[in-house]
């Protein structure tokens, strides 16, 4: 099953590319990132489907999400389509690996690409069962491309040659790609009776053409992305009203399709300044927690205005008998922590810190009550921590929009704490 936790069909899926797409590499700080990630925890995670589609191989795919605030996707195609998984346990599709063993010769490839002394083998991590890497300057790229299509087909392979970036070369099996990959992902899910309502590709570069080809789906280039693939959208797309350019980088690109075609909640919660301003439909417990987080980072690098009132606010939304339960295993009141906090003002100013969640589940425990679990990490200099967290939530008013009060909350540590910062007692 795709999709465990969802069991109508998804709101949205979005499928996007990585290095340059999701990820910008020229921004230190992850700015469009954080925006992306704090829109989809907030009003997408518990009804819609995240895919990242990237070229890396697992193991530089595992890398770069320690590098980067990046969220956990549902579903995970690795190696240009070759590879795919899903959930947090990267449970790898045996399916499509029998499909795409049909017809490959991997050796072949190997023996026909050695021909070609301008092929330069990339790194042994990026090669793999159904992909054989090389880099190749631009300047000579066509012609080698042509001559090598020519070899492997005298041979009778069933091949595809893919060029990114203006420098790395992928040769795959003919029913391979980001393209056939998501087409499958999409056939699979109409097995399920789980076709999303609207699917948006997004990508940077060569190998991200073929997720734009697919029917039925909505498709950003991000403003930064590569000469290759604008020029396959002139010479293939340009009428197509559903593939935009953005004029926004990586995430910030996504977020600017969301809104172009409609598909949803377009303002991340990072650009509102004061959450008075959330507009009610937004109110779910998955906003609830990013809005929380949010204000706490806020908090701690001083960057909330009128700090009275709103500390006031806050313990509104705080069961006076409601109980944190620390890491550690100590209790505290709820109110105690909040208390706390208020010590902590702008402790991180001028310090790089940075707080985000990850996989946002609530789950209704009845018609007023919702238990809550995600990850919640934070970035403090150049440390990096993670705590699961289960809140218990229940709303003011009849239904959730009135908003909600904290009932319970819950840690336990999952990396970097160590148990070693007991004096770190905020959330
Ligand atoms: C990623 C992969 C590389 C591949 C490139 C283009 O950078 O690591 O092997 O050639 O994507 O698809
Ligand atoms: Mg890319």
């Amino acid at each position: 099953m795709i999709m465990a936790g969802v069991n109508s069909c998804p709101r949205l899926m979005v499928v996007s590319d990585l290095d340059l797409t999701m990820v910008d590499h020229y921004d230190s700080e992850n700015h469009s990132l954080l925006r992306f990630n704090a829109l989809w925890e907030a009003n997408y995670r518990h009804n819609s489907l995240l895919v990242f589609s990237t070229g890396r191989s697992p193991a530089i795919y595992k890398q770069l999400r320690k590098e980067k605030p990046l969220l956990s996707p549902d579903i995970t195609v690795m190696s240009v389509g070759t590879e795919i998984a899903y959930g947090e346990s990267m449970v790898p599709d045996n399916d499509w690996v029998e499909f795409l063993n049909q017809n490959w010769d991997r050796n072949m490839v190997i023996e026909e690409t050695r021909k070609f002394p301008e092929l330069i083998p990339q790194s042994e991590t990026e090669q793999r069962p159904h992909k054989v890497s090389f880099y190749i300057e631009k300047d000579k790229a066509g012609e080698v491309i042509k001559a090598l299509s020519e070899s492997l087909e005298k041979n009778g392979l069933d091949f595809k040659i893919i060029y990114s970036g203006g420098i790395a070369l992928d040769v795959l099996p003919h029913g391979a790609g980001k393209g056939q990959a998501l087409a499958y992902l999409l056939k699979r899910l109409k097995t399920e009776g789980k076709v999303p309502d609207n699917t948006l590709a997004c990508g940077d570069s060569g190998n991200d053409a073929e997720l734009f080809s697919v029917p039925e789906v909505y498709g950003v280039m991000v403003s930064n992305a590569q000469e290759e693939l604008l020029q396959w959208y002139a010479e293939n797309a340009k009428n197509n009203p559903n593939i935009i350019h953005a004029t926004e980088r990586c995430a910030a690109g996504i977020i600017q399709a969301i809104g172009h075609f409609s598909l949803g909640p377009n303002t991340s919660p990072r650009d509102v300044p004061h959450f008075s301003e959330c507009k009610p439909d937004n109110v779910n417990p998955g906003h609830e927690i990013v809005k929380f987080y949010l204000f706490y980072e806020r908090w701690r690098c001083a960057e909330v205005e009128d700090t009275d009132p709103c500390m006031e606010n806050l313990k509104v939304d705080y069961h006076p008998a409601g109980v944190f339960v620390h890491p550690s295993g100590v209790e505290r009141s709820l109110h105690d922590c909040i208390n706390a906090m208020r010590s902590c003002y702008g402790d991180k100013q001028g310090r790089k810190f940075q707080v985000w969640v990850d996989r946002v589940s609530p789950v209704q425990m009845s018609s007023d009550t919702w238990i809550v679990k995600f990850d919640k990490w934070e970035l403090s200099g150049d440390e990096r921590h993670c705590c699961i967290t289960t809140v218990v939530l229940s709303s003011k008013g009849a239904d959730a929009s009135d908003g909600f009060t904290w009932r319970h909350m819950h840690q336990t540590w999952l990396e970097g704490w160590g148990g070693k910062d007991h004096s770190n007692w905020l959330f």
